[in-house]
């Protein structure tokens, strides 16, 4: 197990200082059109210090992937300029800047698209109250995303990001693909597990096509998985097994297990008998760092995640605490902030209406 204030080096080249990360949040503080704000620089200048690295709020790889209003965007050239100043706002604190990047797919509303139908893997809403039905993708419009997710991630080397991480978790189109739940299709995209994983694998590949080509330092790609589903058909844990196997053999830089409570068992009655975070980190067998997250507000915390995972990120606590991780690293737990878990999110800098949407992230 490693002390959480030792650097660790990637394999793509990239070392960050410490273990400590911002885990990846939106505060829809972004202009109607994804540019960033001032505001939402300040945001995360205000948390950066003593991390080793920010995992920035997630970032629309094409305009048909928008999640909610006031959400990040990395779908066309126009952001460049201001994509640079939040990377090099949160690199001047000493922390290597992450850019996630997603496609919300069905998670998203007629009205957050202009008028436009959200689209998916299949015709199938999701299981939530307020959810509409998308219309399935083409052959067609597969290959574009998989093209804007490589744009994407040239963008992001040209604002000077330090890496992307690929959400693939939180019932977003790339999970929405590898679910049997949101993905019906009968083509080469759907059916068996290894059919559900391809939009996935070929996104992966675009990814990675973009870092060779663009990319003149380090750069790191990592990718954000949810455990499993409570939908039948959903994913299950044994399928997330599988697909961990499948990432560990890529160029990934990193895996991060996107959980509310990293201490967090399986429904799974194979395997609940350590927790999810011990299980997937035994999978990945060293071959790629974990990233674990869920409900860590004390230096305890961090210790138990290390048991289990290379990184340990830090969401709602550095939302209630910003300089939680300074008054980690001096000492100063005394001075931390313990709220309740849910109670964080009140405080967040757009607090009405980001307590339910926040309820949205506490997915598994
Ligand atoms: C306000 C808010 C916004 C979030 N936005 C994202 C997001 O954009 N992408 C993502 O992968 N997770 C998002 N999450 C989930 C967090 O990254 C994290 O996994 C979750 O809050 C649990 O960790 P915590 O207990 O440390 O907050 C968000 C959570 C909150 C509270």
């Amino acid at each position: 197990m490693s002390h959480y204030d030792t650097p660790l080096t990637f394999k793509s080249g990239i070392t960050i200082a410490n273990r400590l990360i911002m885990s990846p949040m939106t505060t829809q503080q972004s202009f109607y059109n994804g540019t960033v704000t001032r505001d939402e620089i300040q945001y995360y200048v205000d948390r950066a210090k003593g991390l080793g690295a920010v995992i920035t709020g997630a970032a629309n790889v094409q305009a048909l992937g928008k999640g909610w209003p006031g959400e990040l965007s990395i779908a066309s050239d126009d952001m460049l300029p201001q994509l640079h100043a939040l990377a090099s706002a949160i690199q001047a604190q000493g922390a290597k800047a992450i850019v996630q990047i997603f496609h919300a797919g069905r998670m998203t509303h007629e009205a957050t698209l202009g008028g436009v139908q959200p689209v998916s893997a299949s015709a199938v809403a999701a299981l939530r109250p307020d959810a509409e039905v998308p219309r399935a993708m083409t052959i067609a419009e597969i290959h574009e995303t998989v093209q804007a997710f490589g744009q994407a991630t040239r963008r992001a080397i040209e604002a000077g990001f330090d890496g992307v991480e690929l959400h693939g978790a939180n019932t977003y189109l790339l999970q929405q693909f590898f679910s049997p739940h949101s993905n019906r299709r009968t083509d080469e995209y759907g059916g068996t597990r290894e059919k559900r994983y391809r939009f996935v694998d070929e996104v992966l590949q675009s990814v990675f096509a973009a870092v060779k080509q663009y990319a003149k330092r380090p750069f790191l790609v990592g990718y954000r998985v949810s455990p499993e589903e409570f939908e039948t058909p959903g994913i299950r844990f044994d399928d997330t097994l599988w697909l961990l196997d499948q990432l560990k053999v890529t160029d990934l830089d990193y895996v991060h297990l996107s959980l509310k409570d990293y201490s967090r068992v399986s429904r799974d009655e194979q395997h609940n008998q350590q927790s999810m975070l011990a299980y997937a980190h035994n999978q990945l067998a060293g071959k790629l760092p974990l990233i674990g997250v869920g409900g860590v507000r004390t230096r305890a915390d961090v210790t138990a995640v290390l048991e289990n995972a290379e990184l340990v990120a830090v969401g709602q606590q550095l939302l209630y605490d910003p300089t939680w991780a300074v008054k980690l690293a001096t000492g100063a737990d005394d001075a931390m902030l313990q709220v309740p878990f849910k109670e964080a999110v009140k405080f967040a800098p757009l607090s009405t209406p980001l307590h339910d949407f926040a309820a949205s992230f506490y997915t598994r």
